[in-house]
Parts: structure tokens; C-alpha cells; sequence
């Protein structure tokens, strides 16, 4: 299901899409970190909340994250692979080398390919990721990790929450230029979804498309 949010929606969202700007400002490159997943999961699809065959579903606030994929002129990118990972609802990643206590979500699939459509969309449903500690005296902040191919142009990058506490302490995220761009916008919930969920808008400008 494709949830349509509507134009003012959108516009809200759409930080990089600004009509009247002749060139669009690229999507700041983020490390890859050390989770990017080794065994990847059978499921891989847009909702990571269930696994198939599974009854339970993950914990966490839920969220519907969405958005459109340009080139600098502004130009929707189809058939964009959009790679996703993150860590669950307690800060933890499906992968061996997390060290971190906290514990796996046996709900939780925290990756997925997806695919960009005509018009550059791109969709999925996810819980919010939490911080999680990141050596001593560090801390990542939210996050969802983002390798993203286009027809000429591949990035990896991260997706940020917007008034988040621990932004403003994160050497990766504050050590990005333009790190504004990160940044997802929130709204609430639309008729279409569940009424404790949230929205998460973030459009991906790649160089060259
Ligand atoms: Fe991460």
C-alpha cells in the first residue's frame, strides 16, 4: 500500500525539493558504520515490523518513512535500490559484531530493498530506531543507515529525527555539512494509518540521478 500524503504534506517535507531553486543540494555521504548486515534476511521487504511467518510484531513507536528520490536538477529518479538498516526499538542491531547489551527484537527485521518508483518514491514502515552507545563516551544518535543506487550516482548516507537530544552530541552527525538535509520531517499520523504512528519524510538528492 502506498500511503499518499497530501501536496502541502508534501511541500512540508520536501526540504530538498524546492521548485524554484535551479539545482538541488545533494544528500550529505554518512559512514557506512560497522552494522551494515552480513546475513541478510529472506524478508526484505517494506515492513519491517512483521517477519514473515511470524505472529509478533516489533516493538517501538511505529513509522511510515517516505519520500522521493531526485537528481540536482530536480528530476525524480525511478527504479532507484534503496537499501536500509537500522538498529531496534532498544538501540541494538541484528548484527555479530553489536556488543551491545540491549536486546534483539525477534519481531524486528531492521533491513530492506526497496525500489524507487516513476516517480521517485520510495516507501516503508519501520519502528524508530533508539541511540545506542558507540564507544566511550559516545553515543549515536536515532538513526537509519541508507545505501542508495541510482542509475549514475550511488550513496551511503543516514536519516535523521528532527529535536533529538543527542544530535547535537554526535561527532558523525555534527561533523556533516549541510547536515540540515539529514534530517527527516515529522508529522502526524493521516487516515491511512495507524493512530499512534508517525511520518517520516525524507527526500534523497543524488548528483547525477
Ligand atoms: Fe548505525
Amino acid at each position: 500500500m502506498l500511503i499518499r500524503v497530501s501536496r502541502r504534506e508534501l511541500l512540508l517535507g520536501a526540504a530538498a525539493a524546492t521548485p524554484l531553486l535551479a539545482q538541488l543540494k545533494p544528500t550529505p555521504l554518512q559512514t557506512i558504520g560497522p552494522f551494515y548486515p552480513i546475513d541478510r534476511p529472506l524478508d526484505q521487504d517494506a515492513d519491517l515490523t512483521v517477519i514473515k511467518g511470524k505472529p509478533g510484531r516489533a516493538k517501538g513507536q511505529i513509522l511510515y518513512v517516505m519520500g522521493r528520490v531526485f537528481d540536482v536538477k530536480g528530476n525524480p529518479v525511478r527504479g532507484a535500490r534503496i537499501e536500509i538498516w537500522q538498529a531496534n526499538a532498544a538501540g541494538r542491531y541484528r548484527h555479530p559484531g553489536d556488543t551491545n547489551p540491549a536486546p534483539l527484537d525477534p519481531n524486528f527485521e531492521g533491513y530492506a530493498v526497496l525500489t524507487s518508483d516513476a516517480e521517485g518514491r520510495y516507501q516503508f514502515k519501520t519502528i524508530k530506531p533508539a541511540p545506542y552507545p558507540a564507544g566511550p563516551d559516545f553515543t549515536r544518535t536515532p538513526h537509519i543507515h541508507f545505501d542508495v543506487s541510482g542509475r549514475h550516482t550511488r550513496i551511503i548516507t543516514q536519516m535523521y529525527f528532527p529535536g533529538e537530544p543527542q544530535n547535537e552530541k554526535d561527532r558523525i552527525f555534527m561533523e556533516t555539512q549541510n547536515r540540515d538535509i539529514l534530517i527527516a520531517k515529522m508529522l502526524p499520523p493521516n487516515k491511512d494509518v495507524e493512530p499512534d504512528s508517525k511520518l517520516a519524510l525524507w527526500d534523497i538528492v543524488l548528483n547525477f540521478g
